[in-house]
Parts: C-alpha cells; sequence; structure tokens
C-alpha cells in the first residue's frame, strides 16, 4: 500500500473518533474512556511509524530545505501531543480537566494533520516516488503490529534510538493493555483510576 494513503486513512480514523468525542453528553463518562483509549491507541502507533519509517526515509532523501524543516517540526508536534496522551492514559474521565485536555489535544492533532496533508504529504509524494512509497506503505502496515500502543515522550523519536527503545516500549505496552483487561474482565463495574496514574 503506498505510505502517504496508510497515513492519510489514519488520520481519517482519528478523525472518524474525535467526532464522536465531540458528539458525547458531559456525562457520558464510561463512553468518553473508551472512545479516549482508542485515540491514544490510534496515534501511539501512528507516530511511532511515522517516526520510524517515513520521517527518516524523507530525511534521507532531503535533510534541509522546506522539507527538511517540515519534518523536525513535525516531531516537535508529535512530542506535544504525546506528552498530552502521556497525562489523559489512564485519567479519571470524571476529572474537571479531561474534557479540556482532550479538546487542547484534537487541537493540535487537527493543526499536525492539516500541515502534514496540505503541505509535507505532495511534496514528499513528488520527492520519494511510486515504488519507495510502496514499499514504506509494506512495512508501516507490517510495523503496525509491533511498536508501542501507548505514548513516550521520553524516548528517543528518531533512528536509531527509536528503533531500540520502541521494542523494549511495545512490550511494556502490550503487557499493560493485558492488565487492564483482566482488571476490566474481574471488576463488575469499571474501576475509576485517579487522574493522571496508570492502573
Ligand atoms: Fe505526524
Ligand atoms: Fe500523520
Amino acid at each position: 500500500m503506498n505510505a502517504i494513503t496508510l497515513l492519510k486513512n489514519d488520520h481519517k480514523t482519528v478523525e472518524d473518533l474525535f467526532q464522536r468525542f465531540e458528539k458525547l453528553g458531559p456525562r457520558a463518562h464510561k463512553t468518553k474512556q473508551d472512545v479516549v483509549e482508542r485515540i491514544i491507541r490510534e496515534l501511539s502507533v501512528h507516530a511511532a511509524i511515522e517516526e520510524m519509517f517515513f520521517y527518516p526515509a524523507v530525511r534521507q532523501v532531503v535533510e534541509e530545505g522546506d522539507v527538511g524543516d517540515m519534518v523536525l517540526e513535525s516531531l516537535e508536534e508529535h512530542h506535544i501531543v504525546k506528552w498530552v496522551l502521556s497525562e489523559l492514559d489512564g485519567m479519571n474521565p470524571e476529572h474537571e480537566r479531561f474534557d479540556a485536555k482532550v479538546t487542547v489535544l484534537m487541537e493540535n492533532v487537527r493543526h499536525h494533520v492539516e500541515d502534514e496533508e496540505q503541505d509535507l504529504f505532495p511534496k514528499v509524494n513528488r520527492l520519494l516516488g511510486k515504488g519507495r512509497l510502496d514499499e514504506l506503505g509494506d512495512a508501516m502496515a507490517r510495523a503496525k503490529k509491533t511498536v508501542p500502543t501507548h505514548p513516550h515522550p521520553r524516548s528517543p523519536d528518531e533512528p536509531p534510538g527509536n528503533l531500540v527503545a520502541g521494542a523494549g516500549a511495545a512490550l511494556v505496552d502490550k503487557a499493560l493493555d493485558a492488565g487492564r483487561k483482566l482488571v476490566r474482565q474481574k471488576t463488575p463495574t469499571r474501576s475509576r483510576p485517579k487522574a493522571g496514574s496508570r492502573p
């Protein structure tokens, strides 16, 4: 699959989740938490494959100028988004700051997606060409199964650091996901974790 098509599909999935969140009423705490958990997962995986494959492939071809600057800016935008995601991860949806954090997250992600789709992707499309983009897309589709599913804002975001740290983080994330699933299966009424903490 073409890398840009794959990334745009991800953007669409996340935007659909944002719109779902925006339609929920103020008391729909459980559904809000479920939607936010999906957003965290989708964005963590998406950021990881862009940082492991897409951005490095672009920087390999052009490191300076417009496109190089755009990639560097993208990494900084990912960094900010990951911090907000890490605060939302495990946060009590009834916390008075929960909705505000999601709103700021959505503003940041929408701005970033617009920059990618309007400016970066058309330029990369011309720079890399169809063959390379297809290759990258296939690699990213495969990697989706093994990359981290939670945000790690303190971890390296460029190769080779992210390739090494990402493998360990993905294992920790899998254990965290399995643990949460188990807790939910055993708890008849859903436990509400404290703000900012992971269960
Ligand atoms: Fe991005
Ligand atoms: Fe993206």
